[in-house]
């Protein structure tokens, strides 16, 4: 086993930490209470964009461009039913009665990251929709509820992975969570799938964000640009992220209020 270099944060960061992460779910529950049929996601963007700059946090994933890879376009990824990670919301496209809308961004201050993710229904949506909905958010909160300090990554990914199976549903493979901090993307790699042998063990003072990321049908992606995926099979997509800091005993959702 490779010796881990996994950040502890200090207590000054996880103040800071803490500070964006309950700004960030505000935000996300303002733009949750926007979500209806008829509505331009252009303008779920405009919004995000706007509340960053009025409680003074940078939308990191604009311009986010990790390894050279084209720059991110927006603040938000958005995704529509079969779109899956990183999409973005488009000026125009217009969301209908019975689609499911994933939502997933991360804001930065004072060199800090937190990241969130939220999916909702738009308007009624049918019942195999609530339930996968329901799938990915239960996995979530169920794996997010065994962290503490002493375990391993894999006991993350192992009790997704079997809460998303029992329900009929597929974990994405070629995605996962990750630590977070000074770089929205850091060590340990949180895959939705495994085994709770593997991976680094986990200690207080560590940022992990957790997510979950389900295909109603199978986990195959396509990938139209370097940042658009969608299912190859056409299924939908739902994920549910939070930023969680791994204290003694247990856990703090960071983005949660
Ligand atoms: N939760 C997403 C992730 O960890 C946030 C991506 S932001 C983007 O990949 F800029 F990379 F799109
Ligand atoms: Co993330």
């Amino acid at each position: 086993m490779p010796m881990s270099n996994i950040p502890i944060k200090t207590t000054i960061e996880i103040e800071i930490m803490r500070r964006n992460g309950q700004k960030l779910a505000k935000f996300m529950e303002i733009l949750k209470n926007m979500i209806r049929p008829g509505l331009d996601v252009w303008v779920l963007e405009q919004k995000f964009i706007d509340l960053c700059l009025e409680n003074k946090v940078i939308p990191a994933c604009k311009g986010y461009a990790p390894g050279g890879l084209a720059p991110f376009p927006t603040g938000l990824c958005l995704s529509i039913n079969d779109q899956s990670v990183h999409c973005y919301p488009v000026k125009g496209t217009i969301l209908k009665d019975g689609d499911i809308v994933n939502i997933d961004t991360v804001i930065m201050d004072l060199g800090l990251h937190v990241d969130s993710a939220f999916a909702c229904g738009v308007g009624s949506i049918s019942k195999e929709n609530r339930s996968l909905l329901k799938a990915s958010e239960d996995a979530l909160y169920t794996a997010i509820d065994k962290i503490r300090s002493g375990i391993k990554i894999g006991l993350l990914s192992e009790t997704m992975e079997m809460s998303v199976k029992k329900c009929g549903y597929n974990v994405l493979q070629e995605y996962a969570g990750h630590g977070i901090g000074r770089q929205m993307h850091e060590i340990p790699e949180i895959p939705c799938f495994g085994n709770s042998n593997f991976g680094p063990i986990i200690k207080d003072g560590m940022v992990l964000a957790v997510e979950s990321l389900v295909c109603e049908k199978n986990s195959r992606l396509v990938h139209n640009s370097v940042w658009v995926t969608k299912t190859a099979d056409g299924g939908n997509f739902v994920q549910f992220e939070h930023t969680v800091l791994v204290t003694k005993n247990g856990y703090e959702i960071l983005t949660k209020i």
